[in-house]
């Protein structure tokens, strides 16, 4: 098996004397994989009840003749005109109460019995005709499920969580108890009288808001779990997938991962954000971490500029192939884009693809030639495994809740969780990232930013790592509540007040000026540390048993513990009462990785470093020239290091020599 390479091919957008073209031209460029069908779905069913397979029979044979492989798609994440037109009531609602119209895509509700039925037929008839295609080498279920429309709040979404609620409490009593309804006269005494939280005068109830939320995540699962079990079912043997969008906030992929082949995903980082290689990594590590390792692909990403941004700034001459060396690097067995031919018409005319308007006598072209004969002659790397000793965790449900408002402070999850992330890419250390529920043998280190939403289990989790000889560094606003949104009983942080040694007595965020874009800080001190400010939050903590590593140095809380460290069997875990700068969060992880015994190497000159199986790739990020700073040759070029440099964008690949 190759490293796959290709993408998105929507022949239907072109006349049939294009296609033996597009399949000569994917030859000459290495394609050995193409998504076929994702917006097909009016092609291959003109009328309701009506199919026309004749034109994809011939586009599947000619794929299949020139020896690219099918990822091929179920086509049901646009329905068609006929579709809404004759069911308008598939069309979603918003939160505010405003039908969607047709006219652009993913324009159903994902609760429609009508949707489903219309959905499921279609795939039925795909997987009857296409089950034992020659070329097929994977399906594509749908496509970037709740991209657009994640959370729908039409009536017959009402209904359909009024029985999702049914079978998770039971009774109505339960309902009230959980959902904390006494207060402002809430209280229901069927689950007739439950809607889902649309537009209200003010706060709406938090454990509807995130039951709601599950609600949807769990809808959109049901709708792509009725259309994978047709195709499990007709053909066992070929996997089948759906493509994620990196970290995305509607859907819970921990629990979508669970039934997914092969993890897939659509990674658009901006070309001009300087931060993109540091996030760009954290989504690829997250998509290798969905299942435990598992090598993933790269479903979809830019060949150079995408079209909707305010401004879409083309991707720099070789980013495209150093970005995607990041991909394979941290897990990808595949590369692919959006889209092969780019289109002439439509909303995503400006979007780049592999063959651009240009034509073949283009840079993107040309580059992404070569990067497709390179990763043809790289099939050593696919299946192998990449080690992390560092794992953060991170989980939906917080996500969701520390979002919510009526919270102590507004705050993004993800520039939390990024915020501790950047240090350990700065310094080349992998990180995995875990759920709440997975198992954390084989980690020295697990940062734990934020976890609002804290189960018995999670905390018993955590306790564990640290007493059986990790360390463990937990963040401010973690265990705030329980899985209910009702706060942890016995007080913050529940359990973990005896494994942190600390006691919260109040909540001290920092107060952002209504006129600056500045983030507030706090200062503090400690030998660890130095001389440090806090970013966004304080608090009030006590220690109750744990050593006190750094004070609060100024205003109320001046003397207050703001790093504290306690020993507890034979590992550590540690507390930061706030957000560390950078600098100060760059010296605690590097402690941390000193506890822990992980080496690292501060990387100045924006060089990316890592080992995947054997090999170890090296890609420079940075504006000037880098060195290599690994011994071996270079399985790309041939080329020696020590003794290698790489200009901006530049890749190595090496293997030690034996
Ligand atoms: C997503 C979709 C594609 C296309 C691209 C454009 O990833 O899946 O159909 O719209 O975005 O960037």
């Amino acid at each position: 098996m190759p490293i796959w390479f290709g993408g998105d091919y929507n022949p239907e957008q072109w006349p049939r004397d294009v296609w033996d073209e597009d399949v000569q031209l994917m030859q000459r460029a290495g394609v050995s994989l193409a998504t076929v069908g994702v917006f097909s779905w009016a092609k291959l069913e003109p009328r309701e009840g009506e199919f026309d397979f004749e034109w994809l029979d011939t586009v599947l044979d000619k794929l299949h003749a020139g020896g690219v492989r099918v990822d091929l798609a179920t086509a049901t994440a646009s329905p068609p005109p006929w579709l809404t037109h004759a069911h308008p009531e598939v069309l979603p609602v918003t939160v505010d109460g405003v039908r969607l119209s047709a006219g652009s895509r993913q324009q159903y509700c994902p609760s429609s019995p009508v949707f489903r039925r219309l959905a499921t037929r279609l795939v039925t008839a795909l997987a009857e005709r296409y089950g034992a295609h020659p070329a097929l080498e994977l399906w594509h279920v749908s496509n970037e499920y709740g991209c657009h429309v994640s959370h729908c709040y039409c009536d017959v979404s009402a209904d359909a969580f009024r029985t999702w609620l049914q079978t998770k409490y039971g009774s109505v009593a339960a309902l009230n108890d959980a959902w904390g309804t006494s207060f402002w006269s809430q209280a229901y005494s069927t689950f007739d009288e439950v809607y889902p939280p649309r537009t209200a005068p003010t706060f709406r109830n938090p454990t509807q808001l995130l039951d709601f939320d599950r609600f949807s995540s769990d809808e959109l699962l049901d709708c792509y779990r009725g259309e994978a079990e047709i195709l499990r079912a007709a053909t066992p043997d070929i996997p089948i997938t759906t493509n994620f969008m990196g970290w995305f906030k509607p859907v819970d992929y921990w629990k979508w991962a669970a039934e997914i082949d092969v993890i897939s995903d659509d990674s658009y980082p901006d070309p001009t954000d300087p931060l993109s290689p540091a996030t760009g990594a954290m989504t690829r590590d997250l998509m290798r971490s969905l299942r435990k390792g598992q090598p993933w692909l790269l479903m979809e990403q830019a060949p150079s500029a995408v079209n909707w941004r305010a401004h879409n700034a083309p991707k720099a001459p070789g980013q495209q192939r150093a970005w995607s060396y990041q991909s394979v690097a941290r897990g990808a067995d595949g590369i692919l884009y959006f889209q092969w031919r780019q289109s002439v018409a439509g909303a995503e005319k400006f979007h780049s693809g592999l063959l651009p308007h240009a034509g073949t006598d283009s840079r993107v072209w040309r580059e992404s030639e070569q990067l497709g004969g390179e990763l043809a002659a790289l099939a050593e790397v696919v299946g192998t495994r990449v080690a992390a000793r560092v794992a953060i965790m991170f989980d939906w449900d917080s996500l969701w809740s520390i979002e919510q408002g009526a919270t102590p402070a507004q705050q993004s999850y993800f520039e939390g969780i990024f915020a501790w992330y950047r240090e350990f890419f700065t310094r080349n250390v992998m990180v995995d990232f875990v759920s709440p529920s997975f198992s954390l043998d084989g980690y020295d280190l697990v940062v734990v930013p934020s976890l609002f939403v804290a189960t018995a289990a999670a905390t018993e989790n955590l306790d564990a790592h640290a007493r059986s000889g990790g360390q463990l560094l937990v963040t401010y606003q973690t265990a705030i509540t329980d899985e209910n949104a009702r706060i942890t009983a016995g007080g913050y942080l529940g359990a973990l007040q005896r494994t942190l040694g600390v006691r919260i007595e109040e909540f001290a965020p920092l107060a952002v000026p209504v006129y600056s874009s500045e983030i507030p800080t706090v200062e503090l001190a400690g030998t660890l540390l130095g001389d440090a400010s806090g970013e966004l939050w304080s608090e009030y903590l006590h220690a109750k048993g744990a050593r006190v590593e750094a004070t609060f140095t100024t205003g109320a809380l001046a003397g207050w513990p703001a790093l504290t460290r306690n020993d507890v069997g034979t590992g550590a875990a540690w507390y930061v009462a706030t957000r560390p700068d950078a600098a100060a969060r760059g010296r605690l992880i590097e402690h941390l990785l000193g506890e822990a015994g992980i080496e690292f190497a501060l990387e100045q000159s924006g060089l990316e470093v890592v080992r995947r199986g054997e090999l170890t790739f090296v890609i420079n990020h940075g504006a000037a020239p880098a060195a290599v700073p690994v011994a071996g040759t270079d399985v790309l070029s041939g080329a020696s290091s020590p003794g290698l440099t790489l200009d901006s964008q530049g890749v190595a690949i090496i293997r030690a020599d034996s």
